[in-house]
């Protein structure tokens, strides 16, 4: 999805290797769950999350980094250390694909072979990452994906290793997201690809609040600051109920 956005005459952004690390699995798999909002959707958010790390300096980490390939296509302030959490061979198959595109990192980075719901902290540690300094983390494309105890202890333990100051940003679907009929279609391709959406709440704010973070906005795609051109759609008013929906956050610790 990224690459295609990236063949946009007005892209939100370009990711010169999304193509590469896609292979054609990934345009099978763009064909398999490209339903109309999906691409937007993607593009949205990548660029919302992408203006979220413009900023940063000090440490970001990414957890589950994926395909993200921000530490090679964005400029960092100099000394900023981006540490990229995610499965082990997934790490290790981007990492050798990237080196064989020849892409360069502008920032200091750092790959944190873990799993998020097992011991990812002490790996953390293990890289580099410093717990006395502030620190941006980014979740993206992930917290749905876990159950929602999982998705609950992670943000929790995010809390705890979080200064205060800290930014968490990312995306979040709906408990709607999960039961709704307009939603089943994909969640069966889904399920029957061994990835599964597992978690939403309808709740978000109190979702963040919940597990330790103070919300700073919470956004769906088309509101002012999460459309960026490229949601054609009314956004849908929080009140209506029933519909499933996707939400982008900012929260403070
Ligand atoms: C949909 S991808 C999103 C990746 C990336 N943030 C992006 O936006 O392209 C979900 C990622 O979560 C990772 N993931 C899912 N469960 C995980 C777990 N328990 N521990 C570590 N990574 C996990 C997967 O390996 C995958 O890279």
């Amino acid at each position: 999805m990224r690459a295609h956005e990236s063949g946009l005459p007005d892209a939100l952004f370009t990711d010169p290797y999304a193509a590469d690390l896609a292979g054609e699995d990934g345009f099978r798999l763009l064909e398999r769950y490209g339903n109309p909002g999906v691409k937007e959707f993607i593009a949205i958010r990548t660029r919302y999350l992408d203006e979220a790390v413009a900023g940063a300096s000090g440490q970001v980490v990414l957890l589950a980094a994926g395909l993200d390939t921000r530490t090679a296509r964005m400029p960092w302030r100099p000394g900023t250390a981006v540490y990229e959490v995610d499965r082990p061979a997934l790490l290790e198959a981007k990492e050798k694909e990237l080196a064989g595109l020849g892409a360069r990192h502008g920032c200091e980075r750092a790959s944190v072979p873990a799993d998020l719901t097992g011991d990812w902290p002490s790996a953390l540690r293990a890289a580099g990452w410093n717990p006395g300094a502030s620190t941006l983390w980014i979740a993206e494309g992930l917290l749905f994906y876990l159950p929602e105890a999982e998705a609950r202890a992670l943000v929790g333990r995010v809390a705890e290793l979080a200064a205060p100051g800290d930014v968490l940003a990312g995306d979040l679907l709906s408990h709607q997201s999960m039961v709704s009929e307009f939603s089943r279609e994909g969640l069966r391709k889904l399920t029957e690809d061994g990835c599964p959406w597992l978690f939403g709440t309808d709740r978000p704010e109190d979702f963040l609040a919940e597990c330790g973070w103070t919300p700073v906005e919470v956004k769906c795609p088309g509101e002012p600051g999460a459309s960026f051109g490229r949601w054609p759609w009314e956004p849908l008013p929080r009140e209506v109920e029933g519909f499933p929906r996707n939400f982008l956050f900012t929260a403070r610790r």
